[in-house]
């Protein structure tokens, strides 16, 4: 495997669809510890396999922060299966270096992925988890936080969202 960082908006395989993944071999296993690594590393709290330039439909998450317990999860095919409520949170992306918006996502959320140890599982969430779930969900299917902006805070953010193609093509 590669030793890249995480891609940069720019980067078309952020655009794209991840395939769903029928087995979880050693290569599955050796992507997510990769997603980890790269995940702590750039301290971020979810990562999508789009995002080291992997088209499996992979997500790890940890929302443990400081004295603040979380929960540190690997979701294979991913797939939100119930939401309510809606709540407007400043978000950020690893793929977006120094940009955040306020984003408006659903504030609990059901969703079932399979765990490494290939069973299916349910999950309910709020709060940090409930969001990053949704975000990362999101790069599965080539959509990126700032998809969901209005059109004006868009125009704001043309010009630093044209610095970063720039960046992803160095
Ligand atoms: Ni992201």
């Amino acid at each position: 495997m590669t030793n890249k960082g995480v891609v940069i908006f720019g980067d078309p395989v952020l655009r794209k669809k991840a395939v769903a993944i029928a087995r979880i071999d050693d290569r599955i296993r050796a992507l997510s510890a990769h997603m980890f690594e790269v995940m702590k590393k750039a301290r971020g709290i979810g990562l999508a396999a789009n995002q080291v330039s992997a088209l499996d439909r992979l997500v790890v998450i940890d929302t443990n922060r400081g004295d603040t317990k979380g929960h540190c999860l690997t979701l294979i095919n991913p797939e939100i299966i119930g939401a309510s409520g809606s709540v407007k949170l400043d978000e950020g992306c690893l793929s977006f270096p120094e940009l955040s918006a306020d984003v408006e996502r659903s504030e609990r959320i059901g969703f079932t992925a399979t765990g490494l140890d290939g069973k299916r599982f349910e999950f309910e969430a709020e709060g940090i988890l409930a969001r990053a779930v949704q975000h990362e969900i999101d790069h599965l299917n080539g959509v990126l936080f700032i998809d969901h902006l209005g059109t004006t805070k868009k125009m704001l953010l043309k010009k630093q969202l044209e610095e970063l193609k720039k960046l992803s093509k160095k």
